[in-house]
Order: C-alpha cells, then structure tokens, then sequence
C-alpha cells in the first residue's frame, strides 16, 4: 500500500509512520512544515503528486484549551482542511482514514457511547472535530472516521509523560498529586491505534469507528496505574472532583468518554488489547 500520512510529526502521525513502514507500505509522513492542511493548494498539489492508496489524516488543532479562544483558527485547521484533503481523495481515488474524537459527546450517558448515538460537544474543539467528520463523510464509502480517546504515545506530551515527570519531583510525599475520579475513559496507546489505523485503510473501510484500547478508568485510577507501571508509590496521587480544580479549566471534558468499540465488534475486527495488558508497560519502558 501507498500511504500518505499528514501531521506526521505528532504523537499519532509518527506511529502512523513508523507501524505502516514496519510492515513494508511506502510511506511518506508529512509533518506541519512539509504540509499544512489548512493550504488547499498545497494539499491538492501533494495529493495528486504522491497518487496514495490511503491517507490517514493524524493532523489537527489538538490544544483544546487553547481552541475556546480561537474558533476560527480550530475549525480552519480540524473542519475546512478535511474538506481540502477529501477534495484531493476524491480527484485521485484515494481513500480517507481520518481521526476523531471522544470530545464530539457531551459526556452525560451513563453507558460506553456507540458509533450511532447522538453528538453534542461541549467545546470548541469537540465542535470543530465534529465538523471535520462531516467533511469526510462527504467522501460516502471512500472515507471512515475514527473517534479514539486519551491518547499516550513515545512521541508526545500526555498523560504517561506527564504523571512521571510529576512523580519523579515528588518521590515519598503522599497525596501530593491530585488528578479527577470524575472523568472516565479508555487509555489509547498510539503504537496500537497505528496499527488499525493502517488495517482499515487497506480494508478501505468506510463510516465511524470507535476504537480505543479496552479498560475505562477515571483519570485518576490511570494515574494510579502509571504510578504502579512506572515503579512509583500509588499514594503519591489522591483523588478529587473535577469541581475542585483550580482554576477550572476554559474548555469543559466529557464526565463519560467511555468508547463502546462497537463496529469493530460486529465487523469481526479485532479490538486493541486491554491498556493494563502490555500497552502501559510498553511506553513506560520505551520512555525509561
Ligand atoms: N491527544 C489525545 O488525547 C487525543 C484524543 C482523541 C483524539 N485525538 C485526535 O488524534 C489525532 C492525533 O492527535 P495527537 O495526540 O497525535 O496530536 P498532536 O501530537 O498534537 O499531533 C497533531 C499534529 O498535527 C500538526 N498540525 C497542526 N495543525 C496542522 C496543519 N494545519 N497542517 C498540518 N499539520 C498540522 C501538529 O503540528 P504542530 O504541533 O507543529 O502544529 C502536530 O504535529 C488528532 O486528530 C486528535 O484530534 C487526540
């Protein structure tokens, strides 16, 4: 498979790149300087001179705080790009994989949210997401959109990177960390998500899927979790409600970002293993 990867320097992109050349594809992985995808001209030119197989799209707006005081510059780079890079599949037969994310709910089902239920983002950058998946569903069977959530890679600033640059300032002070037990959802290893990122664009696989690794957790039964695979006391971090962060942050988080991986499911895919089962410890020790 020809593969083109966009935002190829992120902590997506880079195990986009890195899972498709391990298994032979001729990849070539734009980063933000070599293509910005809010430039049609550019994204059509690179497009039709590269004739890819596939495109998975791992570029975007990802600073969601930063997002509710510039609407323009998220839907620009999250919306009105992904129409630019569906213009280009569509000349060249391409096939669009595009990544989205749990931010499209509000957060308030009480179960895991499927493929099928309503949207009703709560933030600017959940907003401009959204927008971004209807640009690709335009493509109808020539594009799949996935929603994944809480992504931790080799390549990133995340939740792994951050709780042990924390840990290791505070070694032997219990309860000096504080992260919400009211906010749940799936940790997502992009080294796993690479991989079926790259499956359903050789599948040509079309419409939303959910995929995530399997195991829902409130953020801070996680950082117990990294604290634990990262050879950490566990007590080092308590447990408070989102209520209490101070100050609250601008862009309000989903309470539920609980994933059901459900076309997978149905599609006999295989789902990404349990976060506890491998991917954790994986990072844990490519970071070490
Ligand atoms: N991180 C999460 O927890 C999470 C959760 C759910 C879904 N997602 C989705 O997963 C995807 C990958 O996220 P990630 O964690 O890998 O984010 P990331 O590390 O911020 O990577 C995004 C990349 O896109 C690039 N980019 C931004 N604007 C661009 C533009 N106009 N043209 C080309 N490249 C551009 C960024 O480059 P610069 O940094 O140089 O601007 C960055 O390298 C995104 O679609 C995101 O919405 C992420």
């Amino acid at each position: 498979m020809r593969l083109l990867v966009t935002g190829a320097g992120g902590q997506l992109g880079s195990d986009v790149v890195a899972a498709a050349s391990a298994v032979g594809d001729e990849v070539v992985g734009l980063d933000h300087r070599a293509l910005d995808i809010t430039d049609r001209d550019s994204v059509l030119g690179a497009i039709t001179t590269l004739r890819p197989d596939a495109l998975i799209n791992a570029a975007a707006w990802t600073a969601v705080d930063a997002c509710e005081a510039d609407p323009d510059r998220a839907f620009t780079a999250n919306a009105v790009a992904v129409r630019w890079l569906a213009e280009g599949c569509h000349r060249t037969g391409a096939h669009l994989v595009h990544v989205s994310t749990d931010y499209v709910f509000d957060g308030s089902l009480d179960r895991p949210y499927h493929e099928w239920d309503s949207t009703s983002p709560r933030s600017v950058y959940g907003a401009s997401k959204l927008a971004g998946e209807h640009e690709a569903l335009e493509l109808g069977p020539a594009a799949a959109v996935v929603r994944t959530s809480w992504l931790c890679g080799e390549h990133g600033s995340n939740m792994v990177t951050l709780v042990r640059r924390l840990a290791a300032d505070r070694v032997g002070h219990a309860g000096a960390l504080a992260f919400v037990d009211d906010q749940r959802g799936c940790p997502t290893f992009t080294a796993d998500l690479a991989s079926m990122l790259r499956r359903l664009a050789l599948d040509r696989r079309a419409g939303v899927h959910h995929v995530t690794n399997q195991g829902a957790v409130s953020w801070y039964e996680f950082v117990v979790e990294i604290l634990r695979a990262s050879g950490h006391d566990p007590a080092l971090v308590r447990p408070i409600g989102t209520a209490e962060l101070d100050p609250p942050r601008p862009a309000p988080r989903p309470a539920n970002s609980v994933l059901d991986n459900a076309v997978l499911r149905a599609a006999c895919l295989p789902l990404l293993r349990d976060f506890r089962d491998g991917p954790l410890q994986e990072l844990v020790t490519k970071l070490s």
